[in-house]
């Protein structure tokens, strides 16, 4: 039996790094995947990806940090494969900027990407969870949000709200079939990673066996998304090399 066999999974950020990865990973485990990403070309380079595996997959292309993105991506993930059973949400950036010399506009599209999509997606999704009695929503926290992170003020500050948003909405949750969790997957090279790295940075970090490869920390999201994580809601599941 595989873990996710009949669930339908929303994942933003999806044509990423990290979402490539999970989402594969996840349709191999048996999920229907709708990837959503701002980058529509992107999203469709992770959807065929999961067809060329043998699994079921939809690209849509949102912007996450709209309300009313959420609704037409999840409107249309039912249309295809059926009630919302995980959200994942994945989408976020981290400008690297000393807080000195980062401007309002950094901060606000920082917590307005990392963050608030989280809260908009979570709200969404929850609506149409709770009447069924059942889904999970799972969001990429980060280390950084506990530890935090030199030129990365408001990145950790967007990841340790997603963990304190996570704690809030379980206790809400308590009780109703639906949970949320959030995870932070250490350093892994993805994109995102790489921004404001120079070339010999990058090499040198991943010879020092700093940094993860987007697989490495797949099945837990798998674990996560499935029914075996059932006594989990409200946890924050990390690992991280610099701790
Ligand atoms: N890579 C790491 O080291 C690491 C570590 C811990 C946590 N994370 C978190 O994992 C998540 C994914 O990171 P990644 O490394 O795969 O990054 P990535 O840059 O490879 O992917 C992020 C994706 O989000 C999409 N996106 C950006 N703005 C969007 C918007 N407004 N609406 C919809 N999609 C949007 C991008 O187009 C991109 O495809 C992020 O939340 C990041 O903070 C990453």
């Amino acid at each position: 039996m595989r873990l996710l066999e009949g669930k339908t999974v929303a994942m933003t950020g999806g044509g990423g790094g990290l979402g490539r990865c999970y989402g594969v990973v996840m349709a191999k485990a048996g999920a229907a995947v709708a990837v959503c990403d701002i980058n529509l070309e992107a999203a469709r380079a992770t959807a065929d990806t999961i067809a060329q595996a043998g699994g079921r997959a939809i690209a849509v292309q949102a912007d996450v940090t709209k309300a009313a993105a959420f609704e037409e991506l999840f409107d249309r993930t039912e249309a295809e494969f059926g009630p919302l059973d995980v959200l994942l949400n994945i989408a976020g950036i981290f400008p690297r900027v000393p807080l000195v010399e980062m401007s309002e506009e950094t901060w606000d599209a920082v917590i307005t990407l990392n963050l608030k999509s989280v809260f908009l997606g979570s709200r969404a999704a929850i609506r149409r969870m709770l009447p069924r009695k059942r889904g999970v929503v799972i969001s990429t926290a980060s280390g950084t949000g506990i530890r935090g992170q030199p030129k990365g003020s408001a990145y950790s500050a967007s990841k340790a709200g997603i963990i304190g948003f996570t704690r809030a909405v379980s206790l809400e949750l308590k009780d109703t079939g639906v949970r949320i969790n959030c995870f932070g997957p250490g350093a892994t090279d993805t994109p995102l990673w790489r921004v404001g790295k120079s070339e010999d940075e990058i090499q040198r970090l991943l010879a020092a066996g700093f940094v993860y490869q987007p697989d490495d920390f797949s099945n837990v999201v798998v674990f996560l998304a499935s029914d075996l994580s059932a006594p989990l809601n409200g946890e924050f599941i990390s690992r991280d090399l610099h701790r």
